[in-house]
């Protein structure tokens, strides 16, 4: 396991311990309610039966909402901590999860074009190459799969309600790609709740738009759909500093729908 792994690994355990928003299981969810949640905009098809690799998916979310849809679920997360909520929440719902602590830069153990879907929750960003990721991906899905990630805007990642200046919020890294970025965790990720110190930072790497659009291209995906992700409703009037603030000003996130279609 290498640093970053490790850094990685030792994090979400913290997080999973401080009872962090993305460690805490969904535990009330039905097929009207799993469907929602996963794609609002109906833009995946029937799940049923389907092969779905949640990847650095962890905490009992996403793997159970797909099973709920009937789906065939692997979960590849790095973190013991993490798949312990998916085996908690598999066991609320008495469904099967076929759950793997792994490096989502690294899917040997798992076949060649054996997945229909790859989601793949916020976590790019945890790794600096997000063109390793993409192989490895190309070489788990199907021709025709579905690849949807979330990752953060490389124009604002790295950006908080700290940086707030008086009059506008201060960008003032580098915009490099795989460039190291430390930062302070948002309250809202404890859901209001106050975590030790030590947990409250957060290490993670820039991808900029063209690695990332190029890097599916050379992977041979297409894109479907990319849309920005605000932290809710945007709120140009709320308070200065505020996540509904600072989010309405610089969406901190993309969401991107690609298909794997290679030039054969
Ligand atoms: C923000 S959570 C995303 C999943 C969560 N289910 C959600 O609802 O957002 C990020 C996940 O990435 C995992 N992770 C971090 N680095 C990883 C790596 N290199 N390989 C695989 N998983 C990783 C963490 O353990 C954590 O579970």
């Amino acid at each position: 396991m290498d640093e970053i792994a490790k850094y990685n690994v030792e994090r979400w355990q913290a997080l999973a311990q401080a009872n962090a928003v993305f460690t805490r299981p969904h535990l009330d969810l039905d097929k009207d309610s799993a469907r929602k949640y996963l794609d609002p905009q109906r833009r995946l098809g029937e799940v049923t039966g389907q092969d779905v690799l949640c990847l650095a998916a962890g905490g009992g979310q996403q793997s159970v909402a797909f099973a709920l849809l009937g789906a065939n679920v692997t979960v590849v997360d790095i973190s013991e901590a993490q798949l312990r909520r998916d085996a908690e929440a598999a066991s609320h719902y008495n469904v099967n999860l076929n759950l793997l602590q792994g490096d989502m830069r690294d899917l040997l153990h798992l076949g060649e074009k054996s997945f229909d879907i790859v989601w793949h929750p916020y976590s790019l960003n945890f790794v600096p190459d997000a063109r390793v990721v993409f192989r490895e991906i190309a070489r788990v899905l199907r021709v025709g799969g579905i690849y949807h990630f979330t990752c953060a805007n490389p124009f604002f990642i790295g950006l908080g309600g700290t940086d707030w200046n008086g009059n506008g919020y201060t960008l003032r890294l580098p915009y490099v790609d795989g460039s190291e970025i430390t930062y302070q965790d948002e309250s809202w990720i404890y859901g209001g709740e106050n975590p030790d110190e030590p947990i409250r930072k957060c290490k993670e790497y820039r991808h900029t738009l063209s690695t990332l659009v190029n890097g599916l291209i050379e992977q041979g995906f297409s894109v479907l759909n990319l849309s920005e992700l605000n932290y809710g409703t945007p709120d140009f009037e709320a308070e200065p500093g505020t996540p509904e603030h600072l989010t309405s000003i610089a969406p901190p996130w993309l969401n991107f729908w690609a298909t794997y279609r290679p030039m054969l």
